[in-house]
């Protein structure tokens, strides 16, 4: 009996890796050389690192020690990484996953209650360089366009948020292979979103758009998966909605978008769209103070799709955000869900090649959205007053965002037999 133990600690203790068993409380103890770091280099660094808008570079020890209480905190509920989804239901493969995994949120934890020690500094990873503010992650751009204005932040006060405009200069439409959206004082810019706002735009489209793109500290553009891109069309303007904060001085900043184009008269195979699902009709959104809200809003694919990406929008009363499919036979797929939403970050979240919803016509996709107009919605401005649609922050909106390729039969069901032979869902 005792060997059979001592055989399963010994396979435990082989399947499970070192900074679990110390996570466990069998190992040693937790340092930062050696088992916060590398976390830290995989998903903090990209935003914590000198230069960027984060608040503090989560590079050496001496960086992170003074905020080890914070980091618990944020860890342990999921606040940072800035990654908002219940990863307990819908698709769990997404290309831009950055969250933690429960075990590596248990070190940290660890880590913290042991007092944070350093550990040995030869046990550190080596060092991650950054690309430098000039530098395009996604190659020589073929095409800038920057915002018209100069925009002049205050020196101290609250955050602000402001569209910014710019038009683009083309002779005829382009198909976009790669996009990348650059603030020109990072210090001060939480994120940008980019909508465009085209020249011919079918009727019911929002005046201020539909989204292309957005920035936030640590993003390094989009690059589209091959044969796949977005038509930017000659005559249209680009709205950039911005947010930024105060840092202490009077700071100024212009953004720039920089495109990378599909050779001319090439026309890729997949064709990403931007669809919005809103409550229509008229944004009938109703938030009485003190109360938690849902609200629903349904688009039906009139065409197969696949849906490439989504990215939940609400404003600070935004809590949760359901989408799932109501499939031809009347079952119900969850696609995603957000449980812990935060104005603060604008995620798109990006599904992975083998995961990608494949959606028949005729499937009504079904979006729930939550509102919290309660004191217990750390964001919430004022859950004594009644909100509604509008555009201010204050003002709140129940809306996702998808990137969508729609298909022809004889390709849906290429990629479909595609997926099944590899034995996926779609
Ligand atoms: C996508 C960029 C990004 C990533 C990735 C990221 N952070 Fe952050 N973090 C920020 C920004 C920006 C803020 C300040 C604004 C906010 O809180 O939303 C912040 C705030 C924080 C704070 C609060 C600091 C305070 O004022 O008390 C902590 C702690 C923190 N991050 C830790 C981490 C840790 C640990 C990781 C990795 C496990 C991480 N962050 C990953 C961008 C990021």
């Amino acid at each position: 009996m005792l060997a059979r133990n001592a055989d399963r600690v010994f396979v435990f203790l082989l399947l499970s890796g070192l900074p679990s068993l110390q996570a466990a409380g069998l190992g040693g103890p937790v340092t930062f050389s050696k088992d916060v770091a590398p976390i830290f280099q995989k998903n903090c660094q990209s935003c914590h690192h000198a230069g960027t808008s984060a608040p503090m570079s989560l590079v050496t020890y001496k960086d992170a020690r003074p905020w080890a209480r914070s980091i618990k905190q944020r860890v342990v509920q999921r606040d940072m990484p800035p990654w908002h989804l219940d990863k307990t239901v819908g698709i769990r493969q997404y290309k831009n996953d950055r969250s933690l995994s429960d075990e590596e949120i248990a070190t940290i934890s660890r880590w913290v209650d042991d007092g944070a020690p350093e550990g040995n500094p030869a046990d550190m990873p080596a060092p991650l360089t950054f690309p430098p503010d000039s530098q395009w992650f996604i190659g020589k751009p073929d095409l800038l366009v920057t915002t018209e204005q100069d925009f002049m932040m205050y020196p101290k006060g609250p955050d602000w948020w402001i569209d910014q405009f710019a038009d683009v200069k083309l002779d005829e439409d382009r198909w976009i292979q790669a996009m990348e959206i650059k603030p020109s004082n990072p210090k001060i810019v939480h994120h940008a979103v980019v909508n465009v706002i085209e020249p011919d735009a079918p009727e019911g489209t929002p005046s201020g758009g539909v989204q292309l793109h957005e920035y936030a500290v640590g993003k390094y553009g989009d690059i589209f998966a091959e044969n796949t891109g977005r038509l930017l069309k000659k005559g249209t303007r680009l709205r950039f909605d911005m947010h930024y904060f105060a840092i202490g001085s009077e700071q100024h900043n212009h953004t720039t978008i920089a495109f990378k184009f599909y050779p001319k008269g090439f026309v890729p195979k997949y064709q990403v769209r931007s669809v919005a699902i809103r409550n229509v009709p008229n944004d009938e959104l109703e938030i009485p103070p003190n109360s938690v809200v849902r609200t629903d809003g349904y688009y039906r694919l009139t065409r197969n799709a696949r849906i490439d990406a989504f990215q939940p929008h609400m404003h600070m009363r935004g809590r949760g955000m359901t989408v799932e499919a109501i499939n031809l036979d009347n079952t119900t797929t969850i696609l995603s869900s957000v449980d812990h939403f935060n104005f603060n970050w604008h995620v798109n979240y990006i599904y992975a090649d083998d995961v990608t919803p494949l959606l028949p016509a005729g499937t009504v996709l079904h979006m729930i959205g939550i509102h919290d107009n309660t004191a217990a919605n750390p964001r919430n401005p004022d859950p004594s007053v009644w909100a509604g649609f509008g555009e201010r922050s204050v003002d709140d909106m129940v809306q996702v965002w998808l990137d969508i390729v729609y298909l022809d039969d004889a390709e849906f069901k290429r990629l479909a037999d595609e997926r099944k032979a590899k034995g996926g869902k779609l």
